[in-house]
């Protein structure tokens, strides 16, 4: 007792952070374009518009931004079903990826956090998959969607098990499908629900059914983690102007 009272306390407190120079890195091994066509990445796709699918949403005939787009994996699902495609994709490279898979598919380049959607006109589907957790300012982002959406959100992204509105900062490798920085966030799905209400969408829904693929096959633990037995923690988001009525979608603001 008598020791601890002598003990001078740190005022600083302890601060754990290495020190990294993200200009001077350069893109890892296998980390270029082909990390969009691998195995994984196909296989969670496949999942994920199943799971779109399963929803029972009206998705014939649509204007689609596709936000975030990589080459364009999601482009023939909603072309097959006479949608109008638009993209928009951070970067140059994986642009011009974009542009010799679908030559006829108009795709922008831009940050997501900062592009003027204005002059595109409004969407009835944002299409937004495997993009907000790269994101160094994600209600920026998603104030910019909810611009640009006349209709429906559907965003998937990682989560941070944790039932509060929590971000954390997370340091991303020079790969060509992380973030433009190297720096990104982890959302908690109360942030995801909360930042989509308070940014303008009425209606925020969570699937029922989730993605049959392990990242989605969560038991929700509140531990502050977003990966689990080796594979991130994903959840999948619909967010509307309007109430849906399909019983695949749950709520999730009260
Ligand atoms: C994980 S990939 C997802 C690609 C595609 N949506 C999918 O799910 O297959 C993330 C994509 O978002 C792009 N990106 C990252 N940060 C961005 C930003 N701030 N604005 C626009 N695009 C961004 C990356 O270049 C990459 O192509």
């Amino acid at each position: 007792m008598f020791q601890r009272w002598l003990r001078k306390p740190d005022l600083v407190g302890p601060v754990t952070i290495s020190s990294r120079d993200f200009a001077s890195e350069s893109v890892p091994d296998g980390g270029d374009v082909r990390v969009f066509d691998n195995e994984p990445a196909l296989r969670i796709n496949r999942a994920r518009l199943a799971a779109i699918e399963a929803v029972g949403l009206d998705l014939t005939s649509r204007r689609v931004l596709d936000v975030g787009s990589g080459p364009g994996h999601f482009v023939d699902f909603y072309r097959s079903r006479g949608c109008d495609v638009t993209a928009i994709e951070g970067r140059p490279e994986i642009v011009s990826e974009f542009r010799r898979r679908h030559p006829d598919v108009p795709i922008y380049a831009g940050n997501v956090e900062r592009f003027d959607f204005s002059a595109l006109g409004r969407f009835d589907i944002v299409h937004c998959f495997g993009l907000l957790y790269h994101l160094e300012n994600p209600i920026a982002a998603l104030r910019n969607l909810f611009d640009a959406c006349a209709g429906v959100l559907l965003l998937e992204t990682i989560v941070l098990d944790a039932e509060e509105p929590l971000l954390a900062l997370a340091d991303e490798p020079k790969t060509v499908n992380q973030a433009l920085g190297g720096i990104a966030i982890r959302p908690s799905r109360a942030f995801v629900a909360m930042a989509l209400n308070r940014v303008g969408f009425r209606h925020v829904y969570g699937l029922s059914r989730p993605p049959s693929h392990e990242d989605f096959q969560v038991d929700w633990l509140n531990d502050r983690r977003s990966e689990r037995d080796g594979h991130p923690i994903r959840s999948i988001f619909v967010a509307s102007h309007h109430a849906l009525m399909q019983p695949a979608l749950r709520p999730l603001l009260s």
